[in-house]
């Protein structure tokens, strides 16, 4: 007998086809209670590697593994029950070779059961995408600014301010669309740019920092929510949970030092939040 959840999860191809149709909603989650919020509301969860900085303190996501990826990966397809989960691929673990990419994006797939992955770079990548896709594994690409590159970049500046710079940004969005990326996230690129990618691949892109004429959105979740103590500047906060945190953190510290901390009676009566 086979187990079958009550709840589908959305698919790739399902997300493949909302182009030029309803904005595709995405978020990034690396825990298992931020994906159960995020999921009601999402279409997809990107499992960023930004978790490098973000829960990490990192300075860039370099450092990230696919180790950590795959752990925060499992929690947060624990969390969800809906959306499509896409898990990052870590620096380091696919740019060596086709074969290379693919060990690590089964090692995702097996270990965390998400159902997609996303991997950096244009051009260079199409035969990595292709040969991904071809063997059953759903991509997501990523153009414009690919912050896995900063050492060689050098800074992560908007790309694609000028148009004289414009042409190798559209060919990498191409050639990963053509090669079989079921969606490609685009990210600080200048609008008429976004426009352009948009309007000329066949698949979803999904902006970061890229404007509004993307197919569909992305954000990272603790920027949007005021949490992360420095966020790009394009990020529209829906909340502000820095401080929320800390007035909390601080009321509790009164409450000790005051020894206005409840008795054994509160502690073991478990609330419901
Ligand atoms: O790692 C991440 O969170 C990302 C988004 C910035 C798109 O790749």
């Amino acid at each position: 007998m086979s187990v079958q959840s009550a709840v589908k999860r959305k698919t790739a191809p399902e997300l493949r086809a909302r182009k030029n149709g309803e904005p595709i909603v995405m978020l990034t989650s690396y825990h298992a209670h931020t994906a159960a919020l995020v999921d009601k509301h999402c279409d997809a969860i990107l499992v960023g590697d930004s978790l490098g900085n973000v829960m990490h303190g990192f300075e860039t996501t370099v450092p990230v593994t696919l180790d950590m990826m795959i752990l925060q990966g499992r929690a947060v397809m624990r969390g969800s029950r809906q959306a499509l989960v896409v898990v990052d691929m870590p620096f380091g673990s696919y740019e060596g070779s086709r074969e290379q990419a693919f060990a690590s994006a089964v090692r995702i797939m097996k270990e965390t059961l998400c159902g997609a992955v996303k991997l950096e770079g244009g051009v260079r990548m199409a035969e990595t995408v292709a040969f991904l896709s071809e063997r059953g594994i759903p991509v997501m690409g990523h153009v414009g600014l690919t912050p896995q590159s900063i050492n060689t970049l050098g800074s992560f500046r908007a790309q694609g301010r000028e148009e004289a710079s414009w042409a190798p940004i559209e060919a990498d969005a191409k050639a990963i669309a053509e090669a079989g990326a079921f969606s490609i996230v685009v990210e600080a690129v200048a609008e008429p740019l976004a426009r352009k990618i948009t309007q000329s691949i066949a698949v979803p892109t999904i902006g970061i920092g890229a404007s509004a004429a993307c197919d569909g959105q992305v954000l990272v979740l603790e920027d949007m929510l005021g949490l992360s103590p420095r966020a790009p500047k394009f990020v529209r906060r829906y909340g502000n949970l820095g401080p929320m945190i800390e007035e909390a953190i601080a009321g509790y510290a009164r409450d000790v030092k005051s020894r206005a901390f409840p008795g054994p009676e509160h502690v073991y009566e478990m609330k419901k939040t």
